[in-house]
């Protein structure tokens, strides 16, 4: 993945953990910590090694850890300089899951290689939606819990949101409820 995936995670850990946690977490996952290049491609292996590393290192489940990254993507992102792809990808919170594919499709523009997730919602009547994950990689599926939380806190709406399937590979499907 690229370098900027792997850096969001050090801006995680240092934030909330502080820097003597990161390189406890580098030397664990065998990862230089003289810091990742956004750009660069960088071999996925080495994100799972960071997220197994924090997972032991912060005595935390790496589902938590995950979810905490998904969380924390929405905001580093657009700190990062994308906070004009992603006021143009929707005004609310559905409108902008819809647009998920488009918006990566653009950032494969400026990050050749990139291999992104797809994401397809469906409406149900109650108000409710269905949001399917495909994606090569596994174990994702709590990073997008964060992720789609992270951006109801964006779109100021209250949602609920759980794991309905994840029975195919590459495949899993999220119940997403408004809530009071
Ligand atoms: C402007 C904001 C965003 C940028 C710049 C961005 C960019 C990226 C990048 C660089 C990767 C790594 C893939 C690779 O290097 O091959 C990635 C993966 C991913 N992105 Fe985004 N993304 C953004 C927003 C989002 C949002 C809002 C979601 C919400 C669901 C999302 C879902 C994911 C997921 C789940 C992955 C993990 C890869 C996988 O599942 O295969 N991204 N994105």
């Amino acid at each position: 993945m690229y370098g900027l995936v792997n850096r969001a995670v050090e801006g995680l850990v240092r934030s909330r953990f502080g820097d003597d946690a990161w390189l406890t977490i580098c030397k664990r996952a065998k990862v230089d910590p003289g810091g990742f290049v956004a750009m660069d491609l960088y071999d996925d292996a080495i994100t799972y090694q960071l997220v197994g590393a924090a997972s032991e290192t912060l005595e935390l489940p790496a589902e938590t850890v995950l979810e905490a990254f998904g969380e924390y993507w929405t905001i580093y992102t657009i700190e990062e300089g994308y906070g004009d792809l992603v006021a143009m990808m929707g005004g609310s919170l559905n409108e902008f899951l819809d647009n998920l594919d488009a918006m990566h499709d653009r950032i494969g523009h400026a990050m050749p290689g990139l291999v992104p997730p797809s994401f397809k919602r469906d409406s149900l009547e109650d108000g409710s939606s269905v949001l399917h994950y495909y994606s090569e990689r596994e174990g994702l599926a709590p990073m997008v819990i964060g992720l789609v939380k992270g951006l109801a806190k964006r779109f100021e709406t209250s949602i609920e949101i759980e794991l309905l399937d994840a029975s195919v590979p590459g495949h899993c499907q999220f119940m997403i409820r408004e809530s009071a």
